[in-house]
Formats: structure tokens, sequence, C-alpha cells
């Protein structure tokens, strides 16, 4: 297993084991500590997404400072996104099952930024027709987890998107060329729409305070690797009279093949997509979940297995089993020999293919309420 010293996050590159107390130094993250819990929590009355209870978003900037905010009555918003570069898989559900949980405890405003633009700028095999389907496609998903209607905007980069050009401007021109190069690494071959593109990432988090005429706080969840971004916009928006965005990161979902880097759609072995049928999720996770179980049965039941490398123990844990006590008893019995890697393999494929198939229906009937997502902006 590689050491952390060779794991590598940034927005378009995730790979090796992910040290996440280190990423946190780096970057200059606060942890989610228990003053942290004990603020939500009362605010939430009592209820603390699992996902938060087991360090899957594990991080923040200012989070505390938005609570202290919703407390005294402050209004505020939700904002994250996606780039659509193919089908969305399961890795991409995990920060929107969280956000969608965010906005049903606090009934606040989602926009959800599709970002057909960046595809297209940065990948040389996408042209702007695919973006954009791609976008219109990913956006069933959105609608499928179950967002209110009424509190989401779905915001596609090249679709109707008037108010997302005159803002990040603005933007564009309290950042430099030097600033982009030394957050992004980009070398001399960068294409332009590349340089310019995080001041697109930036507007959302300060579209509704625009649209107000005053300031409204936002808060934003999303992978670590995004990080850089908003590391920038938290810079740039108070030079321009705006509140910085408080965050709240997740760490990523392991792609099939292994618990290092994030799960990503260029291998489509090592992803499962929403869009994949019960046969191949079961013969994905069969053949290519790798497994912390021993070589041979005899040997599994003397020594038990590791949970911690495990994929489909991981997908449970970061996805699947919410429920804490039977995530445990998962775990136990794994370590202890009587849980063996078929079994945990069965577990998962069970729940990953109940949770697709009432997916796909919602998928399906999004089609006809889509249109009430995509305002006008
Ligand atoms: N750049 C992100 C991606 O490639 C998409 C994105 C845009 C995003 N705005 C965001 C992700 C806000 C999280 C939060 O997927």
């Amino acid at each position: 297993m590689k050491d952390s010293e060779n794991s590598k996050v940034t927005p378009w590159e995730v790979s090796g084991r992910v040290d996440y107390d280190k990423i946190m130094t780096k970057f200059g993250t606060e942890p989610i500590d228990q003053n942290i819990m004990n603020s939500l929590s009362r605010l939430t009355g009592g209820d603390i997404h699992f996902m938060l209870r087991r360090g899957i978003f594990f991080t923040h900037r200012d989070l505390g400072w938005l609570l202290d905010q919703i407390k005294k009555g402050e209004n505020f918003y939700l904002y994250t996104g996606r780039g659509p570069s193919d089908h969305t898989h399961i890795g991409h559900l995990v920060p929107w099952v969280f956000t969608k949980w965010l906005q049903d405890k606090f009934h606040a405003k989602l926009i959800f930024q599709l970002t057909d633009d960046e595809k297209f700028l940065f990948n040389e095999n996408l042209d702007t027709e695919k973006t954009h389907s791609l976008a219109l496609d990913n956006a069933l998903d959105i609608v499928a987890l179950g967002f209110d209607p009424k509190l989401t905007e779905i915001m596609i980069d090249t679709d109707r998107s008037g108010l997302l050009y005159p803002q990040a401007i603005k933007i564009a021109k309290k950042i430099t060329f030097s600033t982009i190069k030394a957050t992004f690494g980009f070398d001399q071959s960068a294409n332009i729409g590349m340089i310019f593109y995080t001041s697109i990432q930036s507007v959302p988090a300060m579209i509704e305070s625009v649209r107000a005429g005053k300031n409204i706080p936002c808060l934003i969840p999303y992978g670590i690797d995004q990080d850089p971004h908003f590391r920038i916009a938290r810079d740039v928006l108070p030079r321009l009279g705006f509140l910085k965005p408080a965050s709240i990161m997740s760490i990523f979902i392991p792609p099939l093949s292994g618990v290092e880097g994030k799960m990503s759609s260029s291998d489509p072995n090592s992803a499962i997509f929403v869009t994949d049928s019960a046969s191949v999720v079961k013969r994905k996770i069969n053949k290519y979940a790798f497994s912390g179980g021993r070589t041979s049965v005899e040997e599994h039941r003397k020594l038990g297995g590791n949970p911690d490398i495990d994929v489909s123990y991981q997908w449970l844990r970061i996805m699947f089993e919410p429920d804490d006590a039977k995530l445990k008893k998962i775990r136990d019995d794994y370590i202890s020999g009587s849980l063996l890697s078929g079994e945990m393999k069965a577990l998962l494929i069970e729940r990953v293919n109940a949770f697709l198939k009432r997916h796909q229906e919602l998928r399906e009937r999004a089609k006809d309420t889509l249109h009430e997502f995509l305002a006008e902006h």
C-alpha cells in the first residue's frame, strides 16, 4: 500500500492512500469536533446524520460561525455541484445525500451547480453538446434523491445562465494568473478557459446575496478535493463585499479496486453507475471489489478479515448501512472470521441493488418534474 507521501488530491486527480489528518493541516481546515456536533444537534432536535457520526464528513470551515448565525435566526443557503463528465456514480451521491439531509433539517434553499463548461474545458474528448446532455442526465439523479423543488435550483452553467457571467467577471478580476498557477499547478499549455474557470465555481457562493441585495450566509458541502476552488472564493468574496462561504467536507468513496484514490468514471470497473443493472452491480462487486478477507475460508475463519481495507465494508459504512448497531455487528463478525468475504459482498450487492431499483424508478419519473428545478437564473 502506498503511503500518504505518494497520495495526491487536486480537483482533477485523487490518487494514493489519502491521509485526511494531513490534508486538514495542509489545507488549513478545522476538524468537526464535539462542540460543532453539539451545536448542530441542538439545532436538529438531536439528530446527527450517520455520515457525521462516522467521520465521512470530517472537516469544515466556519461551520461554528454559521451554526451561531442559524441559532440567532439568520437565514442561510446551501450550495453544491457536480461536473457532468459521465453518468452519475455512487461516489457522487455521498455528498448529495448529506446535502439533502441538511436541506430537510434546516429547510434551506439549495443551489446545485452543474458545471458542463468545466468538463468541456478540462476534457479533450468531450464536446459542448455532450457535456450539456450529461448535465441534463445528471440532473435527473439530483431530482430523484428527493430535493424539495420549491427550495432547489439546478443551475446548468451553459444553459440560461444569464446571471453567471456578469458575476464571474467580478470575481475573475480579483484573481491573478499567478494565484491560479500556484493553486492549481497549471502549466503553460493550459487553455485560458481552465484558468478562468474557478471564478465560475465561485459565483453560486454569493449569488443569493446578489439577488437579495444583502449578505446571506452560504454553506457548501463538498468532497475535500474541491477545496482549492473555495480557498480562492473565501479570499476574493470579502473583497467584493460578500461573506466568506462556510464549508463542510467529506472523504472520498473508494473505487471498487481498493481503498486508495476515489471512485472515478474513467475506470468503469472501479465505479458503479446509477444506471447499472442489478446483474452488472452483482458482477462488478463480486469480481472487482477489493476484499480484506483471507485467501482461504479456513484461514479466514481462524484469523478473521480486515474491514478497514475491505471495499464492500467501506461502502456499507460510508453510504449503505445507516444503522450503527448493524454496521458494528458486520464489522465484528468480519474481524472474528464468522462473516466471510463473499457474504460481505452479498450484503453490499443486496443494499446497492435495493437502492438502485428505487433510484432508477425515481429517475424516470424525474423527467416529468425536472423543469421545476431548472429555474431561469
Ligand atoms: N468542480 C466540481 C466537479 O468537478 C463541480 C462543482 C461545482 C462543485 N460547484 C461545486 C462541487 C460546489 C462541490 C461544490 O465535480
